[in-house]
């Protein structure tokens, strides 16, 4: 299907001087009338030079008399668009003017923005906005202010190392207990020692890691010091494109692609001090946690996955993304902190798209308060990103949570409603009231129908069969050819009276719930809306074995705020965390307990 059966266009010359005359005169009542003259004339001649052009040229041609396997055809799969009411002559029209009209129109803009897969480039010209604010508030532009730390002193164990806060580890560095090139030899030993368990790590950038941390070394040695993350390794899930490296979007297809792109997050990361030293597994195209290497394991429990699609950063501390669900879901289950950010918060350049209007990064850590200072360094506008703007986002050290309320819905892990109201915030019983009942299928389409036009050349070439998991991307994307752009709008008017309805209905600062509930998954990815994703403890897995073993389950919470209001959940979640350590546990990755015989 590649190459057209005749040519199309450019059309001959005497075919154009026929069209002039139709389009004046002959032309068939929807044939071409009120089109624009190229195209809308183009349809009509296009079934003129079908024909024998000796015969009558009226409105009866396009209802020619023998059976027209192509209108059978049409026929049958209009049914397929839930628009099969047209009656045989329309479909006649209609297949002309398919051919005529559509498929070149489509091969042309295909061939200016389609013959790259991953919608890197030509970010499209519909922008969405997340705010709720109507003044356009400009950002102060200043950064948080950032709680002081004192008397942190280096602990003699790595492990203890790597497990510090990234204020804690800042300061082992700003006050040269510890050198930044000392810091990435201890993650390094790590990802090598544990990535190979947990399959979360795709490439570990050594070189790149030792040079970035000897610049920060070199720059405290001359009085520079950048803030909390100078020096402070870090990972970026492997669909952030960084130069000479790998970029393998975690597919097969593209296991050796290197992209000549500087990531704006990755940009921004490097110019705070901050050290690279891997790139973390994605799952292949963002997609759950089977990439072409294997699959991402939960670092709590190896015998179950991570889920994804940022597997490799839940199971690290890094950036990672989220289209729908993939920075809770695999934060949930691996139990680390997360803040899934307001959509537009965080720049996507050099980001491999999946949805324009749903993609998002945002940071795995081991606490909230490291959440908000990786999203103060990664924030911001870029040019590169048309949906990126200045979000007002307040500074959450310096949030009242006494002048708050927060709702719980039922399910909320009550342990946090206890702990927060005990520090002074007001909570109250909550539901969000909407009547939109096709959230999920609404955000199915949207996702669908957009990685399918970033992947489009990748369908047409047949990789959807070398894709890792094919009951996965490959059979949506299938599907998303069938959604007309009529209905993929609709699915647009229908997201739209969704956040009216939920903006209506947000009648707290706050609220507490489930974050793994894919409806809330849905429906939080449509309106844009930042949560929070907080540990809130463990629990004993399903069937443990006789012996028994250190694997465990992890229960987590989600708090959820109004779009732009990021600093209200990482507020509410650093209080929470302030008093409770289930943020602070550690798994036990190869030391499972003398009687659980599962050792990788
Ligand atoms: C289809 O409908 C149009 C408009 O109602 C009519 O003019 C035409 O004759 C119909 N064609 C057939 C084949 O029924
Ligand atoms: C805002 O911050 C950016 C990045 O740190 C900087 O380049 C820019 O000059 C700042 N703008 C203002 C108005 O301060
Ligand atoms: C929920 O929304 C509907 C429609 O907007 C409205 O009629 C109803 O009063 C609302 N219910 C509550 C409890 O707010
Ligand atoms: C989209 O919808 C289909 C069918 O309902 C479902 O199987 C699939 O999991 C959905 N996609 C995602 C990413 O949830
Ligand atoms: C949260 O939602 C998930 C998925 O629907 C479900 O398995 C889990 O039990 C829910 N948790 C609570 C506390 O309701």
């Amino acid at each position: 299907m590649r190459e057209p059966r005749r040519p199309l266009l450019p059309l001959p010359l005497p075919h154009l001087l026929l069209v002039s005359l139709l389009s004046s005169s002959a032309a068939a009542p929807g044939a071409g009338a009120g089109a624009p003259p190229r195209t809308g004339g183009g349809g009509v001649a296009r079934s003129i030079a079908d024909m024998d052009t000796k015969e009558a040229v009226s409105a009866k041609d396009v209802s020619r008399k023998e059976p027209i396997s192509g209108v059978i055809a049409l026929k049958a799969s209009m049914k397929y668009f839930d628009a099969d009411f047209f009656n045989d002559s329309k479909l006649r029209e209609m297949e002309d003017g398919a051919k005529e009209f559509n498929v070149p129109a489509f091969r042309d803009n295909r061939k200016l923005v389609a013959l790259e897969n991953g919608g890197l480039h030509n970010p499209s010209a519909l922008v969405f906005k997340s705010s709720w604010s109507d003044e356009s508030k400009i950002s102060e532009n200043k950064s948080f202010q950032y709680p002081h730390t004192s008397s942190v002193h280096r602990p003699s164990k790595d492990e203890d190392i790597a497990f510090m806060s990234i204020i804690e580890l800042g300061e082992l560095i700003r006050t040269k207990q510890v050198t930044s090139r000392e810091l990435t030899a201890v993650f390094l030993r790590r990802l090598k020692r544990y990535g190979p368990i947990i399959e979360s790590v795709i490439t570990i950038t050594d070189d790149l890691a030792y040079k970035q941390a000897k610049e920060a070394d070199d720059l405290l040695e001359q009085g520079k010091y950048l803030g909390p993350l100078h020096g402070i390794p870090y990972g970026l899930k492997d669909i952030i494109a960084v130069p000479e490296y790998k970029t393998t979007w975690g597919s097969r297809t593209f296991e050796n692609q290197i992209l000549d792109v500087e990531a704006s997050v990755y940009k921004r990361l490097k110019s705070t001090g901050a050290v690279l030293v891997a790139k973390l597994v994605t799952g292949s195209l963002a997609y759950d946690d089977i990439w072409f290497g294997g699959r991402t394991r939960n670092p709590w429990n190896i015998e179950e996955f991570s889920t994804g699609s940022s597997a490799g950063p839940a199971a690290s501390t890094s950036a990672g993304s989220e289209t729908a669900g993939s920075i809770t879901y695999p934060a949930a289950r691996c139990g680390v902190t997360a803040l899934r950010t307001t959509f537009g918060t965080v720049a996507r350049t050099g980001v491999m798209s999946i949805s324009e209007s749903l993609d998002k990064l945002g940071p795995f850590c081991r606490s909230a308060i490291d959440c908000a200072v990786v999203l103060d360094a990664i924030r911001g506008k870029d040019a590169g990103d048309p949906s990126s703007r200045e979000v007002a986002i307040e500074d959450p050290f310096h949030v009242d949570i006494r002048q708050l309320t927060v709702g719980y819905l039922d399910s909320a892990e009550m342990e946090v409603v206890h702990v927060l109201s005990a520090k002074g915030v007001k909570l109250v019983p909550f539901k969000l009231n909407y009547t939109v009942q096709s959230v999920q299928s609404i955000l199915n389409i949207t996702m669908d129908v957009d990685m399918l036009a970033h992947f489009d050349n990748w369908q047409r070439e047949r990789h959807d069969d070398d894709y890792e998991a094919q009951d996965q991307w490959p059979v949506e994307l299938r599907r998303a050819r069938l959604i007309p752009a009529v209905d993929y709008i609709q699915a647009q008017r229908a997201r739209g009276k969704l956040i009216r309805e939920v903006r209506e209905s947000f009648t707290v600062d706050a609220f507490i719930g489930n974050v793994t509930d894919w409806e809330l998954v849905c429906l939080g990815n449509l309106v844009g809306m930042p949560v929070a994703v907080v540990p809130t403890g463990l629990k004993s897995i399903k069937n443990p074995p006789e012996g028994g073993t250190r694997r465990r389950t992890t229960v987590t919470t989600g708090i959820y705020a109004p779009p732009d209001h990021d600093h209200v959940a990482l507020a509410l979640a650093m209080a929470y965390q302030s008093v409770t350590d289930h943020h602070k546990q550690r798994p036990a990755i190869d030391d499972l307990g003398p009687g659980d015989d599962i050792q990788r």
